[in-house]
């Protein structure tokens, strides 16, 4: 497994450089320690799969891997090639909004690193799938601190979506919500209740 993780790690820090990057290495290590003990974890916005991999090679988890742009689930498919992980890491192409409905739970990990404007969307469905116990994990939810602070004009509406889905997040009475300032913020919540 060390092997495979450095191999992941040479992967990442190119994907690192790109448009809609990977996760940071912080945000990766609460990952991988939610991940350990899993056995089902659902990434939504997966781009290249690497956070994906990443987290099956921590815990042994089957995941399941939404990304809608044909070209980065294109190469996510040769990178699970790549790891051999065919069989463990399973990522479906498309619109998280009409993959999500179609899904069976329950998840015991869920990571939410899609649209940021379709967070609320998904929020119904999120908890649906997660197995009481289940953590969400949604990134970027204080961006660049627009959320907390004053946005650019051109970004008020994102910042307002931002708001409004923390406010579900903390307001949900099954749920209970971690704002972990890594990262461009990082809500970790985890499913208490139905
Ligand atoms: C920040 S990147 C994800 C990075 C990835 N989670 C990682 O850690 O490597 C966001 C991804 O969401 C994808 N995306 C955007 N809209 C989507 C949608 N409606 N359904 C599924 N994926 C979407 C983008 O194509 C992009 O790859």
């Amino acid at each position: 497994m060390e092997e495979a993780l450095l191999r992941l790690e040479a992967l990442r820090s190119d994907a690192l450089k790109g448009r809609d990057p990977t996760v940071c290495g912080e945000t990766l290590e609460v990952l991988f320690r939610l991940a350990k003990g899993t056995e089902r974890i659902l990434e939504i916005g997966a781009a290249e799969c690497l956070t994906s991999i990443g987290m099956h090679l921590v815990s042994g988890a089957a995941v399941t891997a939404i990304e809608r742009d044909g070209e980065r689930a294109k190469r996510a498919r040769e990178n699970i090639a790549a790891f051999r992980l065919e069989k463990d890491v399973r990522l479906i192409e498309g619109d998280a909004a009409e993959v999500l409905p179609c899904l069976e739970g329950p998840f015991d990990l869920i990571f939410l690193d899609g649209p940021k404007a379709q967070y609320r969307r998904y929020f119904s469905e999120c908890k649906r799938l997660l197995g009481r116990g289940g953590v969400l994990v949604s990134d970027d939810v204080l961006l660049y601190g627009w959320v907390k602070g004053e946005p650019p004009k051109k970004r008020k509406m994102l910042a307002e979506h931002i708001r409004e889905y923390l406010a579900m997040l903390e307001a949900d009475p099954d749920l209970e919500t971690e704002i972990l300032e890594i990262g461009e913020g990082l809500a970790v919540s985890k499913k208490t209740g139905a």
